[in-house]
């Protein structure tokens, strides 16, 4: 049997969370992969940082040591940020490493080139985890793109501001308190202000629209609105109305996206979304609407989507392409209307 090596870099919610599953599931994963599986190194900032569940894998400051002196097959991507995380990651696929990365930050910005990349070496570069946390929103729609054409998008992005929001109404803590306890579970960045100014839902729709559109809204032109300046009245007020709100990203095939807090009524479908779940509401041509909910955020969640990529990666069926499967499928509509 084969032995797959895999370095981590960052251990921290996420890093954490991927080290303890892949340990906890080991031989499910070998079984799976066909292969033996070996955590060949992690890569952390602080060194003096304690981390007594980490057995018998050697921890290293150095990115150079961490892929230089035994070079990985698959690498996971858990630092954050645009630097160093783009730097490492391009290394690591010029190296022939296939690169799995939650950073949608980074996605947002260079996910494209990132890719292109990848595919000049041979190799993949994946990133279920960084929309949607634990759900499999970029699996389903690359399965559906293959016939269906995605005419509108509605969801929550954002674990934390659904957690805030939910936190708030039903126990009338104030958003400080709620923002803390966010940070506790790990749902929050580690400087949470992307997630309450809107911003990490925005970089979570631009990778969406990426995805599914092949294409991206103007950067400059989309309003972003976080839930920052709401206020605990203005959310129970809501609630004696039958009202909550919720924190939406709306994208259309015109390229139309809203990132904003919403009041939304019972009868709307994302109006029991609640806690630390995201959701997506997709409208298809063909399908017709389909929904999709689950933990948006957290150590656990996010680890999932980590080690389901890496099993696609080592998958011989090919779910995962380069290109957007639907403008493969009619390139001149595709162009035409995201033109228009
Ligand atoms: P985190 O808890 O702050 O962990 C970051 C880890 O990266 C830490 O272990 C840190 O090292 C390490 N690190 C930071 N800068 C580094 C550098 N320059 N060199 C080497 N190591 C460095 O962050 P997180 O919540 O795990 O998030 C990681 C990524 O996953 C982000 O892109 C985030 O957006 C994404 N994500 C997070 C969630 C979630 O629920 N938290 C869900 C989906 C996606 P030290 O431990 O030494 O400080
Ligand atoms: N901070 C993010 C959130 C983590 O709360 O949704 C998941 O991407």
């Amino acid at each position: 049997m084969k032995e797959l090596k895999i370095a981590l870099l960052g251990l921290g919610t996420v890093g954490s969370g991927v080290y303890t599953s892949i340990m906890d599931r080991k031989g499910a994963l070998e079984e799976l992969l066909g292969h033996r599986l070996k955590l060949s190194s992690i890569l952390i900032k602080d060194s003096s940082k304690a981390r007594p569940f980490v057995k018998g894998v050697p921890l290293t400051s150095e990115f150079e040591k961490a892929i230089g002196e035994e070079v990985p097959d698959v690498v996971i991507e858990a630092i954050g940020g645009i630097e160093p995380a783009r730097s490492y990651i391009i290394q690591s696929l010029e190296a022939g490493c296939h690169v799995i990365s939650a950073n949608k930050d980074l996605i947002a910005r260079h996910g494209e080139e990132l890719t292109e990349r990848a595919a000049a070496k041979g190799v993949r570069f994946v990133y279920e985890a960084s929309v949607g946390g634990g759900i499999p929103i970029l699996r389903t729609l690359r399965e559906l793109l293959r016939i269906n054409r995605i005419q509108h998008v509605e969801a929550i992005l954002n674990g934390t501001s659904n957690f805030i929001l939910s936190y708030m109404r039903t126990t009338g803590s104030s958003f400080e308190k709620a923002l803390e306890l966010a940070q506790k579970k790990g749902y929050a960045e580690p400087d949470p202000t992307n997630d309450i100014e809107g911003l990490d839902a925005f970089y979570k729709a631009m990778v969406l629209s990426k995805w599914i559109y092949g294409v991206q809204p103007s950067w400059e032109e989309v309003q972003v609105e976080g839930i920052g300046n709401v206020l605990l009245e203005e959310i129970q007020l809501a609630e004696q109305m039958g009202l909550r709100l919720k924190h939406l990203v709306l994208l259309n095939d015109r390229l139309d996206l809203q990132v904003q807090p919403v009041f939304v009524d019972s009868d709307h479908p994302l109006y029991g979304v609640e806690g630390v779940d995201n959701a997506i509401r997709i409208q298809t041509d063909l399908l017709g609407c389909l929904t999709l909910q689950g933990p948006g955020a957290g150590a656990e969640a996010t680890a999932s989507a980590i080690v389901e990529d890496l099993l696609s990666i080592y998958e011989t069926r090919e779910i995962y392409r380069n290109k957007p499967a639907v403008s493969e499928l009619c390139p001149k509509k595709q162009e035409q209307e995201v033109n228009t």
